[in-house]
């Protein structure tokens, strides 16, 4: 079964099977999926028979979880996806602020492909072409098409003002039109900026589709700062942000804005507009958490060693620029059980000492805790 679930940097769907391994060595019934991203770990582990649990912090991730764990009414939400489909499509929030194209800064000489080519057809030198680009200006699209966003509008005010329809209808109808989203934006890498050029996907006309029914015992989806909160469960699953430069609440601000609708204030000067709340170095703010070496390091003293569970099992990678090296991660990890680290197809090895060998060849990692008395 291909579970459908949004584009995102750090998702795990080529590692399914290996996360259920590390679950099934130790007779795992039930399992903690602490940074659930696009829920796809929770949804493939439910529909194996685990009772999971799962949180992230992005309220994206909140709906994409709750379909995944709770479920919907297939014939309910098929008939509003219908109706969502044919719907008039009306210029409103999206519309207005990421359709089309702008006149803004670009790197000096920077030409579309677009520009490139006319320039060629129609006989005019280069030098001519990049003289529209004094000052650095140029048009530049801003994510979907004007059609597309009008569509988008239409569909996310019919399913706010839908009454009589449950939560987790709504949810999945609300999923729906992030997924739909995603597909016809016009960049497939994050939301902070769009492309050049319109890709042919951006051009394709936006079409709702019902989420992947995932069938499986309840689940449950929580929603919040993972630091302080209290994991129970037989293997506790940590795939934190590995690096500042992926700083999960600015690449997928607009997924957040469809999903919660409440239509923010946004900030103009950059690329793609962004709420004001996730232009944290404008704000003045540092992002902390697990993009700080201190505060993550603290961070994961605190969940490990407080985490009720036989097993953690981390996700890492190994780049020069990350929060924190393979060794120092497996330096916290030790004090709270036996460690053993693993590459995707292989056990590496169960020395922290020889891990900065092991690092230089091979960049994704599995660190595995078998905490200490259970
Ligand atoms: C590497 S991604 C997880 C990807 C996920 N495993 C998947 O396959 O889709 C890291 C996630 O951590 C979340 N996150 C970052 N800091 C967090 C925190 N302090 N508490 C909860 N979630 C957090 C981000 O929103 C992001 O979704």
């Amino acid at each position: 079964m291909k579970i459908k679930t949004v584009a995102y940097k750090g998702s795990k769907r080529k590692l399914l099977e290996n996360i259920e391994h590390y679950a099934r060595e130790i007779g795992a019934q039930s399992f903690f999926d602490g940074f659930s991203g696009t829920g796809i770990v929770g949804a493939y582990m439910r529909s194996k028979g685990y009772v999971v649990q799962a949180n992230d912090m992005n309220h994206s991730s909140y709906i994409y979880g709750k379909v995944f764990l709770r479920g919907f009414d297939v014939e309910v939400v098929a008939h509003h996806l219908e109706v969502m489909n044919n719907i008039e499509p009306v210029a409103g929030w999206l519309t207005e602020n990421y359709s089309g194209s702008i006149w803004r800064k670009v790197k000096p000489n920077a030409l579309t492909e677009t520009q490139e080519m006319m320039s060629m057809s129609w006989g005019h030198p280069w030098t001519q072409f990049k003289a529209t680009l004094v000052g650095g200006m140029a048009w530049r699209p801003l994510g979907y098409t004007k059609q597309n966003a009008m569509k988008l509008d239409a569909a996310r005010d019919y399913v706010a003002n839908l009454s009589g329809v449950c939560e987790d209808n709504r949810n999945a109808l609300i999923f729906s039109i992030v997924l739909a989203a995603d597909k016809v934006f016009n960049n497939s890498n994050d939301q902070k900026s769009a492309l050049k050029d319109w890709t042919t996907a951006a051009k394709r006309g936006v079409k709702f589709i019902s989420p992947t029914l995932i069938e499986g015992p309840l689940g449950e989806q929580h929603s919040g700062n993972i630091i302080g909160m209290k994991l129970k469960s037989d293997l506790v699953y940590l795939d934190p942000p590995y690096t500042h430069g992926v700083l999960y609440a600015s690449c997928y601000h607009l997924s957040d804005s469809i999903a919660k609708w409440g239509k923010p204030e946004l900030d103009h000067s950059y690329a793609l507009p962004r709420p004001l709340e996730v232009c944290y170095r404008k704000n003045g703010e540092t992002a902390g958490g697990f993009y700080n070496k201190e505060t993550a390091t603290a961070a994961f003293h605190k969940i490990i060693g407080d985490a009720d569970c036989k097993r953690v099992l981390l996700s890492y990678s190994d780049a020069p620029r990350n929060t924190l090296t393979i060794e120092e991660l497996v330096d916290i990890c030790s004090n709270y059980g036996t460690v053993r680290i693993e590459s995707k197809d292989h056990r590496l090895c169960m020395q922290p000492k020889n891990m900065r060998k092991i690092s230089t060849n091979l960049k994704e990692f599995f660190i595995v805790i078998d905490k200490k008395g259970r």
